[in-house]
């Protein structure tokens, strides 16, 4: 029998017992109580309040609008939808760039009004005193590093990251640094396979890839995209289950016309 069906409640020992395995880790994100209910209960290993919420629920362009007590008001409508899954928050853009006391007092902030169990930052070597300083007060922290959506103004694309030699020798570097650190896993975001494949290799900790390819040890894709509620999203490494957006708006359609025509309620619909 895998690790999965085992565990009762997915803690970070259990994630990186799963990469000594050999077992793959699942991970999808989740902003609500509803949609957290269903992930977990059909038993993904991590479930990720993803700072897109700022994208998926809220319709901005960027990450960069949504606030801490937005990211907090998400996770703890999670929280209360999950049983087994082990819950990760993003650090919203601004809440822990300026200084690791800052970074510290954010993440205080997302474990104790949330009840979450752990967050992701965007960066390296940058944001290595913050991780340091979060892990110091018991926090775990996963990491996050190739296309960082936080930092879409510098980048100034959505495009694949670390194709150049020096860019992808950074993200080695960045991604021991954060092992040595004490981040007990790594997310890698769109970059060539074949780099995250040799930084999975070369790390103890679990990476989880999203547009990262096969090598890695586990995926993160965002849930709307998974069940085709968001349309205009279609990345190469997306890969859609569903297609709710069509399926949700003709259910929304019946219904008027159920309305219009007297149809709903019926005799059987009403008291
Ligand atoms: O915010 C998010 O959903 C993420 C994933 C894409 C990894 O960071």
């Amino acid at each position: 029998m895998s690790v999965h069906n085992n565990i009762r409640k997915v803690t970070t020992h259990q994630l990186h017992e799963m990469k000594t395995r050999g077992e793959r880790i699942s991970m999808l994100t989740a902003y609500d109580y509803s949609m957290a209910q269903i992930v977990d209960a059909a038993g993904i290993d991590v479930i990720l309040v993803g700072d897109s919420a700022s994208n998926v629920m809220a319709g901005h362009e960027t990450t960069l609008p949504i606030t801490l007590d937005q990211m907090i008001y998400h996770a703890s409508s999670v929280v209360r939808g999950v049983d087994r899954a082990l819950v990760v928050v993003d650090l919203p853009f601004g809440s822990y760039q300026g200084n690791s006391k800052e970074a510290l007092t954010s993440t205080i902030r997302i474990m104790k009004e949330s009840g979450a169990h752990a967050i992701k930052m965007e960066g390296g070597e940058e944001i290595i005193e913050s991780i340091k300083r979060i892990l110091t007060a018991g926090v775990p922290v996963m990491g996050h590093l190739g296309l960082t959506p936080q930092s879409i103004y510098k980048f100034g694309t959505y495009n694949v990251r670390a194709k150049e030699e020096a860019e992808a020798a950074k993200l080695l570097s960045d991604a021991k640094l954060l092992e040595e650190a004490g981040c007990f896993a790594l997310v890698l975001e769109k970059i060539p396979a074949a780099l995250a494949e040799q930084v999975t290799q070369s790390l103890n900790i679990p990476v989880i890839g999203i547009g990262a390819g096969g090598g890695v040890d586990g995926q993160v894709l965002v849930a709307h995209d998974l069940f085709g509620i968001t349309q205009q999203f279609s990345p190469r490494f997306l890969r859609r289950y569903l297609n709710l957006y069509d399926d949700m708006k003709g259910a929304v359609q019946q219904y008027i016309a159920d309305v219009k025509s007297r149809d709903f309620p019926n005799q059987n619909e009403q008291y």
